[in-house]
């Protein structure tokens, strides 16, 4: 071929990696693996193979761990983890180790990537490890740090880690780096396809000085995650499926392990007709073709308004044929293998059973054998159709347009998920405009699948909760120091049904901003300590919290009051009780017998502490590594359900309320049971203070009737519960329908004198990472 040729087709030939000494390390650790425990490699068991996706052929066996080993490394971990605790520059030393020695097998690490799971070489050794690399960097720092930055928090203890199989090196930073730095010890598993970048890290764990039992590492499919998770564990983490994401949650209810879940997700992909579009083009290219689209934040999703909507599939069609496709070692191929055959037949199989749109498939020359998909690209498609609702996870693209921008917001949120979304626009205003209403945990402008490990990552709505990356993520990995008593359960007073005062005193329900009969039109009397009958209050039911959640609906409003605002509010709503202390100490008194005064005065001080948090708890700018900067912004959970502790009456329920408010949530919150008349009473306060009607709503009635009704609640974003244990369990396993956040005691004493700050903040808010360009 002469030069001048080359110059007119561009053709190049292939740039093939070698493959040898992966496949040397492979054969120097005897080809048969058995699990990484306790520091060292224990026998091999039962295998199965671990295959390379391009090619078919056999990489390795790998162990089928059994419940011994499961145990085995659990103990490990829990024998490790006071002593790994203890000092952070330590850890922090261990975690610059394991950094260093990625960077010096960098190149091993991306080889053995791309032959155990299919992805190009060049994504493995320019993404997937150097960002592995500096997840360890960055967090070494967070360990060297933590004592001075987050005194009175502690390490959560043993974490069970589960990972997928799309980005198997990457994940397992993501999930031992942050355990590591906070002071826990792990037992990971690798998802079954893809073991060997994990066993590899294992080997290098033991060069970097971790100590026995920091790390450990066993192999096997789904049924050793179930282990894991109902292992004693004090925290699962887990990325994958958001079917299994449900599983895990239900099986983990009650049991106070705390959880997190990165779950899948539908991401879109917004062009407007002021993008550029070429760029715009190049970016679905990182953004669905980018691993495959085995991605669970790809742009699946296409959104494209509609004066450019044919000139932009027009280029991305040229585009789409100009992708190679093939062998994942070869440094100049852009679509690599599909992970499995069974993935490969699923994505093969959902394709042809859509019936709807137009299905363009790449004109590209296709691997002979082995599992590959060409890049697709379906238009013409429903909102309802399942390839737009549905994870496809493999590289097709699905297509609608839009004529505005509002449009575009009403359709990029027609789905229930929320875990990332890109904006395309030259115009910034529209791009800063968008992307708060954009419902997704990372929202990109003018980029796609950018990540960092200073840059919180995760979902809103059934893409999970939790986040991975910055303070915001290892916050999941600690906890408050002396967390532990066991809570004295209230029993209802009784008495003898005799009125102490003749006159009805019959309360009503509080919902969106007005005194409401139940329902159901039952009461429930209140007894004083003595046995006096002090008053009534409504039988809260099912009815009743739909129409508080329909409320709450109607007073979206306040989710975009300004912090400002929302503190002059509570400022107010202080005021308001102060000026009516002595009324409020004398009911508190009656009902529980004691500490009125001091309770209503620590309510008051409550009041002030988040008036002031309410334009205070702010999000953070994170410099990346990458020209732009990640804005971590806190934004209300949206709409919560709070079962009040049974006791202080009106402490608890302020102290629920006030940092729900103050963070622009809407709340709606069942009153302390047994002592539910500080609550009826503060109907008035709230009425004289300026809350908008539906920011808070009051119910009464039984907590054991209302919490599964709350759980269940698809329209409802969160569950809190401070009622009694068994309630906690019940939420939590309920929560799993929408993945509502819940945030329960699970049958534990909190000191409400002094339960208030960040916990609760965190609670009431989630993080949206937004990207925008910046700088050179
Ligand atoms: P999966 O969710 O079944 O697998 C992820 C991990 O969970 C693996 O390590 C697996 O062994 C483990 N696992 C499976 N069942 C478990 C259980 N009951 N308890 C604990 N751990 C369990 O994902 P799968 O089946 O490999 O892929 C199916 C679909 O899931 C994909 O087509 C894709 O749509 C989605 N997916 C999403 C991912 C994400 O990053 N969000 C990653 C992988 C898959």
């Amino acid at each position: 071929m002469t030069v001048k040729e080359i110059f007119e087709t561009m053709d190049y030939g292939p740039a093939p990696e070698s493959a040898a000494e992966a496949l040397a390390w492979l054969v120097d650790m005897g080809d048969r693996f058995g699990h990484f425990i306790d520091g060292a490699f224990t026998d091999p068991g039962e295998t199965f193979e671990a295959k390379n996706p391009a090619t078919g052929n056999v990489l390795a066996s790998v162990t089928q761990a059994t419940q011994k080993d499961v145990d085995a490394a659990v103990k490990a971990a829990r024998k490790a983890q006071p002593a790994w605790a203890k000092d952070g520059h330590a850890r922090a030393r261990v975690l610059y180790a394991i950094a260093r020695l990625l960077q010096k097998n960098s190149r091993l690490f991306a080889v053995l990537e791309s032959l155990d799971n299919g992805k190009p070489i060049r994504e493995a050794r320019d993404i997937d490890v150097p960002l592995a690399i500096r997840h360890f960097y960055h967090h070494a720092g967070y360990a060297q740090l933590l004592d001075s930055e987050r005194p009175g928090l502690v390490a959560q203890g043993v974490c069970g880690q589960i990972v997928p199989w799309n980005f198997p090196l990457l994940m397992l930073a993501w999930k031992i780096a942050p355990a590591l730095a906070a002071g826990n010890t792990v037992v990971l598993k690798p998802a079954e396809y893809t073991s060997l970048t994990a066993l590899l890290f294992a080997d290098i764990c033991r060069q970097a000085g971790v100590p026995k039992g920091v790390v450990n590492i066993v192999t096997g499919d789904g049924a050793v995650g179930e282990m894991i998770v109902n292992a004693e564990v004090d925290k699962i983490a887990f990325t994958g499926s958001t079917a299994v994401g449900r599983r895990i949650r239900e099986a983990t209810a009650g049991t106070g392990k705390a959880l997190t879940l990165e779950l899948g997700g539908k991401s879109p992909y917004i062009v407007f007709d002021d993008a550029d579009l070429d760029s715009a083009v190049e970016g679905l290219v990182d953004a669905i073709w980018f691993n495959g689209g085995q991605v669970c934040c790809a742009g699946s999703r296409l959104l494209v308004q509609e004066g450019v909507a044919e000139r932009f599939h027009e280029k991305l069609k040229a585009r789409m044929d100009k992708l190679r496709v093939g062998d994942p070692l070869d440094k100049s191929i852009d679509v690599g293998a599909i992970v499995d055959p069974v993935q490969l037949q699923t994505i093969t199989r959902m394709v042809e059973e859509n019936t709807e749109g137009e299905t363009y498939r790449a004109e590209v020359t296709m691997p002979a054998e082995g599992c590959f998909y060409p890049p697709t690209l379906v238009t013409g498609l429903s909102t309802a159709s399942k390839l737009m609702q549905e994870e496809i996870f493999g590289p097709v693209l699905v297509s609608m347009t839009f004529r505005t921008p509002s449009e575009a917001v009403a359709l990029a949120n027609d789905t229930r998920y929320g875990l990332a979304a890109s904006l395309w626009s030259e115009n910034l205003n529209l791009a800063l405009d968008v992307a708060p209403k954009v419902q997704a945990g990372v929202v990109w402008v003018n980029g796609t699948n950018m990540f960092d490990a200073a840059a919180p990552f995760g979902g809103m709505r059934e893409s999970g909760f939790g986040r991975e990356g910055g303070w915001e993520g290892l916050g999941a990995y600690l906890k408050p120091a002396g967390q532990g008593k066991r809570l004295k359960r209230v029993e209802p007073q009784t008495g003898e049904a005799v009125a102490a005062d003749p006159l009805d005193r019959t309360a009503k329900l509080y919902i969106g901003g007005k005194q409401a009969r139940p329902d159901g039109g039952y009461s429930m009397p209140v007894w004083g300590p003595k046995g006096t009958l002090l008053g009534q209050v409504p039988k809260g039911n099912r009815k009743d919290v739909r129409n508080a959640v329909e409320a709450m609906n109607g007073a979206a409003g306040w989710g975009r009051t300004s912090g400002h605002q929302r503190a002059q509010i509570l400022y107010y709503l202080a005021e308001n009780l102060s000026a009516r202390a002595g009324e409020f100490a004398a009911r508190v008194d009656a009902m529980t017998g004691k500490g009125g005064k001091a309770e209503v005065e620590t309510s008051i001080r409550r009041l002030f502490t988040y008036a002031a948090w309410a334009d205070k708890f702010d999000g953070e700018a994170k410099g990346v590594p990458l020209r732009g900067m990640a804005l971590a912004l806190k934004e209300p959970v949206g709409k919560i359900g709070a079962l009040c502790p049974d006791e202080s009456p009106l402490l608890g329920l302020v102290s629920l309320m006030a940092p729900a408010m103050a963070m622009g949530c809407r709340i709606t919150l069942v009153a302390s049971e047994p002592a539910p008349l500080a609550a009826t009473d503060f109907y008035q306060i709230l009425e004289t203070s300026d809350v908008p009607g539906g920011v808070v709503n009051i119910l009464t009635g039984s907590h054991e009737e209302l919490a599964p009704v709350m759980a269940d609640h698809l329209d409802l974003d969160a569950v809190w519960s401070f009622s009694g244990a068994e309630l906690s369990k019940e939420i939590e396993r309920r929560s799993a329908g929408n993945l509502k956040r819940t945030w329960v005691n699970n049958g534990l004493a909190t000191d409400w004198e002094r339960a208030e700050g960040r916990a609760f903040l965190e609670a009431a808010t989630e993080i949206k990472t937004v990207w925008v360009p910046y700088g050179e």
